[in-house]
């Protein structure tokens, strides 16, 4: 009986708790929301970093809780083997890739999929339970007129000018390339932990295939992210989204909601990401590839070279992108309702360096490139950079040398003189 009052006592607190400090997410929608999410776990691994990875049986896990995918047969492997193409002769020996920290702890049996459990702190965070895990809406500041971007330079491609919308709340320093159908895309890409100012911002390094309309365009993502908010901390932990409709509705990050199918038990969303890279010193990276497997419509997520996460079944969940994606970017985005305005957020992107400090001081992608219906790897015919806001965060496609391939550098430290 007394155990019975102190429970009750307690979920009076909590909810008092939800309601008053948060003033957010409702308490039931929170305690529904969490046990949707969680899966019961047939092994649970404790890291040194606090994060917890459940090892869910592959069948239970969220990705059939889609309407679309109840009946969903798991594809195992890709049916294609990419071969993978080095294209840049860099040096490899000073670029090392980085691994999750709760591996340190233990691993996932086979059979099951390691996924990174929801607290109820993380929910209690979000603006509401349904907003949970979801990237805000993209709002198009002139969404039918081509914007004249004050700091901003729209990319050529095909001697064509092509107009980048202006997304409120956004700033993003890109490379784009368009004019082709693109069926997977991929890029090395360094690890930094930049500075991200308040909760409600994040910043990303990562790779974009999207295509649809462009007030309603389908997005397939994935890189690396520091977002206080969604994980809790400022650390660089590993990240995927999708959305159908340029985040209006449908999608979100890593498994907060139902649609991706992991088939890995090695990698989870949301992990941490270590070591990350210093200024000058060892430099660290993720090898994130997203291609489409032509016999089935599933477009697989790796992050290194043989570690595949699992994929995005298109023929369910997606329509444009169930056939290829028409724009693929690479870069970094920083979300922050202070950005395009003074004060500036001082919110960093990629290293939090400018672009111009090229290796070992910005934050690079290279071995960058796109496979088309030829099932080729090739660095793209076309591409240019983009930047919203170009005092604050910028871009720099760098080619060392005559017949080698560039290298793109972006980011930047947010708010600095010219950017006040
Ligand atoms: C390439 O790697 C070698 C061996 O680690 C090192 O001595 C050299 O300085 C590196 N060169 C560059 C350009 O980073
Ligand atoms: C943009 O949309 C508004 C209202 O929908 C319309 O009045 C205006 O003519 C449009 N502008 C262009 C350039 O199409
Ligand atoms: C490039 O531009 C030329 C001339 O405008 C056009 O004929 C061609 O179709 C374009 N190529 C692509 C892939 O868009
Ligand atoms: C996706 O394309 C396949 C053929 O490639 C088709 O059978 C399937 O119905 C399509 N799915 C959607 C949602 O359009
Ligand atoms: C931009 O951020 C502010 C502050 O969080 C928010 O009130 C507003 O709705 C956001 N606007 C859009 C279009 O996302």
């Amino acid at each position: 009986m007394a155990k019975f009052i102190f429970r009750v006592f307690l979920a009076v607190i909590l909810l008092f708790l939800s309601n008053r400090v948060n003033g957010k997410a409702n308490f039931k929608d929170v305690e529904e929301k969490l046990k949707q999410l969680n899966k019961p776990a047939v092994k649970t691994i404790q890291s040194e970093d606090g994060d917890i990875i459940d090892c869910v049986e592959i069948y239970k896990q969220p990705a059939f809780d889609h309407p679309a995918l109840r009946n969903h047969v798991i594809q195992m492997k890709p049916s294609f083997d990419l071969k993978e193409l080095k294209i840049n002769s860099k040096n490899e020996s000073s670029k090392l890739t980085v691994f999750q920290t709760w591996q340190k702890s233990g691993s996932c049996p086979e059979g099951t999929v390691s996924i990174r459990r929801i607290r109820r702190e993380n929910l209690l965070r979000a603006n509401s339970a349904q907003q949970f895990g979801r990237k805000p809406q993209e709002v198009v500041l002139k969404s039918n007129t081509t914007i004249e971007h004050k700091d901003g330079q729209s990319p050529f491609f095909n001697n064509t000018k092509f107009s980048m919308p202006t997304i409120v709340n956004r700033s993003a320093a890109t490379l784009v390339t368009v004019g082709y159908n693109y069926i997977g895309a991929k890029a090395d890409i360094n690890v930094w932990n930049p500075n991200v100012e308040s909760e409600d911002e994040f910043t990303t390094a990562q790779i974009w295939l999207k295509a649809g309309p462009g007030d309603n365009f389908e997005s397939l993502e994935s890189g690396w992210m520091v977002n206080p908010q969604l994980y809790g901390d400022k650390k660089t932990r590993f990240f995927a989204h999708w959305t159908k409709d340029s985040y209006k509705t449908t999608g979100c990050f890593d498994l907060h909601c139902s649609g991706f199918v992991q088939t890995s038990s090695k990698v989870a969303f949301g992990g941490a990401l270590e070591p990350v890279s210093t200024e000058f010193g060892q430099q660290y990276y993720i090898n994130v590839g997203i291609f489409m497997d032509p016999n089935t419509n599933n477009w697989w997520l790796k992050i290194k070279e043989d570690l595949i996460i699992g994929y995005w079944p298109a023929s369910s969940l997606l329509f444009y992108l169930n056939h290829s994606s028409t724009i693929v970017e690479w870069g970094g985005q920083v979300y922050s309702p202070k950005v395009k305005k003074s004060p500036h957020t001082k919110t960093g992107m990629g290293s939090g360096q400018f672009a111009w400090g090229l290796q070992g001081n910005a934050c690079y992608m290279d071995n960058i490139a796109i496979v088309d219906f030829s099932m080729q790897l090739k660095y793209p015919q076309w591409v240019d950079t983009w930047v919203d806001e170009e005092y604050c965060y910028t871009a720099y496609n760098y080619q060392e040398g005559y017949g080698t391939l560039p290298v793109f550098y972006f980011g930047g430290p947010g708010q600095n003189y010219n950017c006040p």
